[in-house]
Order: structure tokens, then sequence, then C-alpha cells
């Protein structure tokens, strides 16, 4: 097992004397490691609709996702997928049910401070990619540091930094519409990470891709995955399936199974060594 590349900022890995229980108390190295779940959901219900015309798109859901898992959430058309990862990335609010996202109950938040924890925490992509069309890529990926606050020089940096490392260096000043399927997803992804979310949701962003788009997509994803990014990814393809640690299984607004591929601490299973997700993306 390797380190992590980098890791992100995480307050309940700042205090000292939890980051070494053995130091501080030998018996604790005997008990297992307690990890606090990033995503916990209990009882979810989300019911869209009234009276005859309800529908019951999640059911009694619980399901917690630890820091550093990659999880692919798979099920056919209708079965909660896309439901699920609005209430996980509070983009929607559940009907019933309580939700914490690190530690904090979601339903106590004001709309404001859901829009904020969202921002901070959460890097968010779609398979149809949702740029702004006749707008670069560079200003695409700055856009969630103008909504942060970040000063123009600042936001142009960090906004190449994102870009180079999904491999469009070369392409900051292309248009949505002068790049290929993979590239405009890939800017996406550069989008999603610059602002240095803990906690990546993608909602099938393999879907509209090529297989070497998909290759490409993937091998970013296990990278942020070893820096100990939580990734969630739904998927109807089991290609993308088996590059996670986990994967949850949803059919009608149900969990119908929960199979663990790979540890969480460890590296996902498509990788063999750290080098191996080291992308040769043109
Ligand atoms: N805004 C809405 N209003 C009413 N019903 C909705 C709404 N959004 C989703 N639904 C219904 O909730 C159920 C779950 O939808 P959801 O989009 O979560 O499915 P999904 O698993 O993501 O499907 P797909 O694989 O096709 O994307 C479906 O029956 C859908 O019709
Ligand atoms: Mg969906």
């Amino acid at each position: 097992m390797s380190a992590p590349l980098s890791s992100v900022a995480d307050p309940t890995t700042a205090n000292p004397t939890t980051a070494n229980p053995a130091a501080a108390n030998p018996a604790a190295a005997e008990a297992p490691r307690r990890r606090p779940a990033v995503i916990e959901l209990r009882r979810i219900s989300k019911i869209y609709g009234v009276g005859d015309i309800e529908v019951h798109a999640l059911k009694d859901i619980s399901l917690d996702i630890e820091r550093g898992d990659f999880v692919a959430i798979m099920g056919a058309s209708g079965s909660g997928k896309s439901t699920l990862m609005n209430v996980i990335g509070c983009l929607d609010v559940a009907t019933k049910g309580r939700y914490r996202l690190a530690g904090t109950d979601v339903g106590n938040l004001t709309d404001d401070e859901q829009a904020t924890i969202r921002n901070r925490r959460i890097g968010f992509i779609f398979q149809s990619f949702n740029l702004i069309p006749r707008t670069t890529a560079l200003v695409n990926v700055e856009l969630p540091l103008v909504y942060a606050g970040v000063k123009r020089g600042e936001r142009r940096d960090r906004a190449i930094a994102a870009l180079e490392r999904v491999g469009l260096g070369a392409r900051i000043d292309h248009m949505p519409n002068q790049l290929s399927g993979g590239q405009q997803q890939r800017v996406a992804i550069a989008r999603a990470i610059v602002t240095n979310p803990a906690i990546i949701l993608a909602d099938e962003p393999t879907g509209a891709l090529d297989s070497t788009s998909t290759a490409e997509v993937l091998s970013i994803f296990e990278e942020l995955n070893m820096e100990r990014r939580t990734v969630v990814v739904i998927t109807h393809e089991d290609e993308v399936a088996v590059h996670a640690k986990r994967v949850v299984r949803f059919r009608d607004g149900e969990i119908v199974s929960d199979v663990r591929q790979a540890t969480i601490r460890g590296l996902p299973p498509n990788v063999s060594s750290p080098a191996h997700a080291v992308r040769s993306i043109a």
C-alpha cells in the first residue's frame, strides 16, 4: 500500500491527539479504528408529487460512505440513483430521514448554508458535462472560484493547474464546441476539483463517452481517490463499476446489494501501483 499522493483538508485529522491514538494510549492500538462516515444517510425517503401521482423514488435508505472510499452506484433506469445523488449533494432534500455530511446534519441547515457546504465539500460531474457554451475552458473552470470569492489572479492560476492536471493545459482557451466529448468531460472534472473538494459526485460521467475517453476519466477518478478523496460514481456500465472499491445496487428505490471490491485505504481495484494511475493523456 502506498502513501496518499497528497491529502485534502479534513478537520477530523487535524487534531494531534486523534492523529495517533496509539501514541497517547497503547491500548488504542488494539482497538479497531473508528472512522466516522463522511456521508451518513439514515432511513432516507424521497417522495415526489402528491396523492395519486406520488412516486417513492427512495424508500427508507440507510447508507454510510467513509472518507476515501470509491463507490459505484448501479441500478436500472428510474431506480433512484440520481435522486440519491441529489440528496447526497444537497441539491435536493429528502422527504424523510436524516442526512449527515461530514458530521453536519444537513436537515438543520438553511438553503444558504447548504449551498456553502455544497460548494466547499463537493465537486459535481454530470453525463452531459454542463459546460457554459461560448465560454473558454479556463473561464468555465474558474466559475466555482468566482462564487467562492477567490481573487482574479489566484483564480486563473488554480484553474490552469486544474486543467493541466486533467491533461488539458494546451486547451485552456478552447470553447466547449471546439473540444471532443472526452475533453469536455475533463474540463468538467477540472471545474469539479478546482475548489479542492473532499467528495466527488459523478452522475453517469462516462455515459456519453467512447471507451478511450472513459478510460481517461476513470484514471483521473482513481488518482483523485488515491489522494483520499471520496468518489461516488453513478453508472450503468460494469466496465466502470470494476474500478470502484465498493458497488451498491438499487432497485425501485431500495438498496438490493452492497459489495466491497477493495479496502477503503488500499488502492482502487484496477490500480496495481500508484504510477499506474498517472495518465498519459494528450
Ligand atoms: N422531479 C421529479 N418529479 C417527479 N418524479 C421524479 C422526479 N425526479 C425523479 N422522479 C422519479 O423518481 C424515480 C427515480 O428517478 P431517478 O432520476 O432518481 O432515477 P435514476 O435511477 O437516476 O434513473 P436513470 O438511470 O434513468 O437516470 C423515477 O420513477 C422518476 O420518474
Ligand atoms: Mg439518473
